[in-house]
């Protein structure tokens, strides 16, 4: 298990990654607006409002702080987040619960400033329920979801093979299963040899995309893909600038 989201440094930055204003995430006349508000596009770019209906329910796995939580409560009429990090969470049910969350976001060294973490007015967060759990053994009766979404989560697990299995009993038939990742392999989150790509097997190349088409193929069929740029502020001079491969499956 992997404790660094359990850090005061992953916490901040997590909270200023889902709910920071633009103005305290990129104050600068240039950089990658449209990295901007990943949690918010990944439910709007993503989902496919057409397969929808009037009662559907989401499952966010890997919600951390939770904001594609609450972005998924304008489609459905219930939520589950769950996350592994108990940080997270806590943070996830106070945002919740007083709809803001004031947090330090690091500047320059020990240097912060105070901002403010706020859930969109318009969003019903009565609607949404966060808990702890891992991915790797998700409880028994989760039921089935009309949207199930995992964002940037499989390439931080350390099995994440096992989620992939069971999937298929978390997606209602006709409902739509969201992944994404920029497919970041690292021995620090994840075994070499559960990598599900960026890796050689018997002299072949092995791509994550490939991977997920075959051990989904049994159970969903591929809707479409996206590229989904997203920034990660460290510090105000230095940033993550990532794209994450959004790929959307339909439950057969
Ligand atoms: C890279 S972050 C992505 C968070 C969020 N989905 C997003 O897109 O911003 C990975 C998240 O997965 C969580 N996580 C890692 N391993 C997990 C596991 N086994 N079960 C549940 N959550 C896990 C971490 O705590 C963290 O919140």
């Amino acid at each position: 298990m992997n404790f660094i989201y359990e850090s005061d440094q992953l916490l901040s930055q997590y909270l200023l990654f889902h709910y920071g204003e633009a103005q305290d995430v990129l104050p600068f006349a240039f950089g990658p607006r449209d990295a901007l508000d990943f949690p918010l596009r990944c439910v709007r770019e993503c989902v496919d409002r057409s397969l929808l209906h009037g009662n559907a329910t989401g499952l966010d796995i890997g919600c951390a702080v939770g904001r594609g939580s609450f972005e998924l409560a304008r489609l459905c009429e219930s939520v589950t987040g769950i996350d592994v990090s108990h940080r997270f969470i806590m943070a996830a049910i106070e945002l919740k619960k007083n709809g803001r969350l004031g947090f330090d976001r690091v500047d320059e060294g020990v240097l912060k400033s105070r901002c403010i973490g706020r859930v969109p007015a318009d969003i019903d967060r009565r609607r949404v329920h966060f808990e702890v759990g891992d991915a790797h053994n998700l409880r028994e009766n989760l039921g089935l979801h009309d949207i199930v979404l995992a964002s940037n989560l499989l390439d931080r697990m350390g099995d994440p093979g096992r989620l992939i299995q069971r999937l298929p009993t978390l997606v209602k038939p006709g409902g739509q299963l969201i992944l994404t990742s920029p497919y970041t392999w690292m021995e620090e989150f994840t075994p070499h040899g559960k990598w599900l790509g960026g890796r050689e097997a018997d002299g072949e190349k092995i791509y994550t995309f490939d991977t997920l088409k075959s051990l989904l193929a049994p159970n969903f069929k591929l809707h479409r893909t996206l590229d989904l740029p997203f920034l990660i502020r460290e510090h105000t001079r230095k940033y993550q600038w990532s794209i994450a491969q959004a790929t959307v499956w339909v439950r057969g």
